[in-house]
């Protein structure tokens, strides 16, 4: 391609014609697949041919020759540069290989995580009954996580909480420690101390424990917190809203029954069972034939949780009252999003919610 460029024989405009049509016709047959080399072919500024006719040309030539000469090389040069802008000098794949009647690459519709899925059936669930929902901080202060729901420092009941704390906090006093958040409760302290009652809440989120991972366990896991306090409410009506949460979840023969247990911030605290999903109550291997499975949490906030949250608003209006137990009271509970959500599903290992596996998740399209 990088002939040299001839001697012209002569100046006249034949001989001129001529010389610059076997130009035309040689930048009309280079290739353009690659514009940064076409372009560097005959425009580059040091060995571009264009700029070798010129040194060849243009520069020797006798003052009468050279309109002759400009006229045609400017003419060349604007063929050159329409050569460049053309589409044909883009780069382009070879056209003919592709079979344009294949289907396309399909992508499929995304869909909730069942995770997430649950959590918002659960909520949802709520919402009807007039809950509306708050959220929290997973990285959390000892006063709210703990102290303020009447785990003492130093308390037996923290151990069961299996705390994961942020490191370097031993120079802060001990109530603003960080740590990461070991259940939902917290934000009812956080709702209160903003909120006056009338309260009915929701709060889903993630937490963390410092807990072996294994086919019912996880080191993060998701909880939903529920608070409702206002005047004369009773443990009848937190036995009513847990028992129709319960059939909105799983079916309106289920049927619910409540065991004694403790829990610092409630009292008198229950554990609720629901009659097994899995055989109707008879007994089977998933209920230990016993015919119930244990679910949640729940129980009357504790006087002790109200005070603390009045001391909390009294910092800033001394004569606050909102939550004075004399004249409130309220339920609580919180449950265990990935347990309800295998049961639901029956999924059997927890780590199937974190795995990332197509193959799992594509089940709940
Ligand atoms: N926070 C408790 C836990 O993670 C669950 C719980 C129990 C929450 C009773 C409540 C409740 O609000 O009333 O173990």
């Amino acid at each position: 391609m990088n002939e040299p460029i001839p001697q012209l024989p002569s100046y006249d405009e034949a001989s001129l014609d001529n010389a610059f049509a076997t130009l035309a016709e040689e930048a009309r047959t280079t290739d353009t697949t690659d514009p940064e080399a076409f372009r560097l072919h005959w425009l580059g500024r040091k060995q571009g041919r264009l700029k070798l006719i010129t040194e060849a040309w243009l520069k020797s030539a006798p003052p009468e020759a050279k309109k002759a000469l400009g006229i045609r090389f400017n003419q060349l040069k604007q063929q050159i540069e329409a050569a460049l802008d053309a589409p044909a000098a883009k780069p382009t794949t070879a056209v003919q290989g592709i079979d344009i009647t294949l289907p396309g690459t399909l992508r499929a519709p995304g869909i909730p995580h069942p995770l997430l899925k649950t959590m918002h059936e659960i909520v949802s669930v709520f919402h009807h009954l007039g809950y509306s929902t708050n959220l929290g901080p997973q990285v959390e202060s000892d006063f709210y996580n703990f102290e303020a729901l009447n785990f003492p420092e130093n308390h037996p009941a923290r151990d069961t909480q299996d705390t994961l704390v942020i490191a370097n906090q031993q120079s802060r006093p001990s109530r603003d420690r960080l740590l990461m958040r070991t259940h939902t409760s917290p934000v009812q302290i956080r709702t209160m101390i903003a909120q006056a009652p009338p309260i009915r809440i929701v709060i889903p989120g993630k937490v963390h424990r410092n807990d072996a991972a294994d086919a019912t366990h996880s080191p993060i896991f998701h909880q939903i917190e529920g608070l409702c306090v206002d005047t004369n409410i009773t443990f009848s009506d937190l036995k009513g809203t847990l028992d129709h949460a319960m059939k909105a979840l799983f079916g309106s023969d289920v049927k619910t029954r409540f065991f004694p247990s403790f829990f610092p911030f409630t009292e008198p605290s229950a554990d609720v069972q629901i009659s097994c999903i899995f055989c109707g109550g008879k007994g089977c291997r998933k209920c230990k034939h016993s015919g119930w499975i244990e679910l949640l949490g729940c129980g009357m906030v504790d006087p002790a949780v109200f005070a603390a949250v009045t001391a909390e608003r009294r910092k800033i209006n001394p004569s606050d009252d909102a939550y004075n137990p004399e004249k409130i009271t309220g339920f609580a509970f919180g449950m265990g999003v990935e347990r309800i959500a295998m049961m639901l599903h029956g999924v059997s290992d927890i780590g199937h919610f974190y795995s990332g596996d197509m193959r799992f998740l594509e089940q709940f399209a």
